[in-house]
């Protein structure tokens, strides 16, 4: 028993601190693109002083929607690989602010289902405009 005590300890030591580099690194997932028309959106509405001045914006699948709690977050997102080679654009980062949920946005996602759908703005900004779809890297900020 006494030599059960500090093993498991370490043990949750070594989960908390899993955790917690878990949280600063980012996550991996997939983003499509979308086009206009935008409006409205399951977050703001009509209101399109909702959409930052950068184009840079996108809507969240359900994995990350979080019940409208998605809406305004910004997410650093960045290109990693690809179906064609050459698709991401190397050392890219586009920042993007949540204003749609993807399984309700009017303009449909280039693909459906996937972790985010940026804005063909931002699509742009880090890979080649004519993918539908891109593996990324993603951390909120
Ligand atoms: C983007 O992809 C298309 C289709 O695969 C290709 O024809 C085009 O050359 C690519 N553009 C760039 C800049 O790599």
């Amino acid at each position: 028993m006494s030599q059960l005590l500090p093993s498991t300890s370490s043990i949750c030591l070594l989960l908390l601190c899993t955790l917690f580099l878990h949280h600063s690194l980012a996550d991996l997932g997939t983003a499509a693109r979308y086009g206009p028309p935008f409006l409205p959106t399951a977050c703001f509405g009509r209101d399109a002083s909702q959409f930052p001045p950068s184009n840079f914006f996108g809507a969240v699948g359900e994995g990350l929607w979080d019940n409208g709690a998605a809406c305004g977050r910004q997410y650093q997102v960045r290109c990693i690989s690809a179906a064609v080679r050459g698709t991401c654009i190397t050392g890219q980062m586009v920042q993007i602010k949540i204003v749609d949920r993807a399984q309700s946005s009017v303009s449909r996602p280039s693909l459906e289902g996937t972790t985010l759908v940026l804005s063909s703005q931002a699509f742009q900004a880090i890979a080649n405009a004519s993918a539908s779809f891109i593996n990324v890297e993603y951390q909120q900020v």
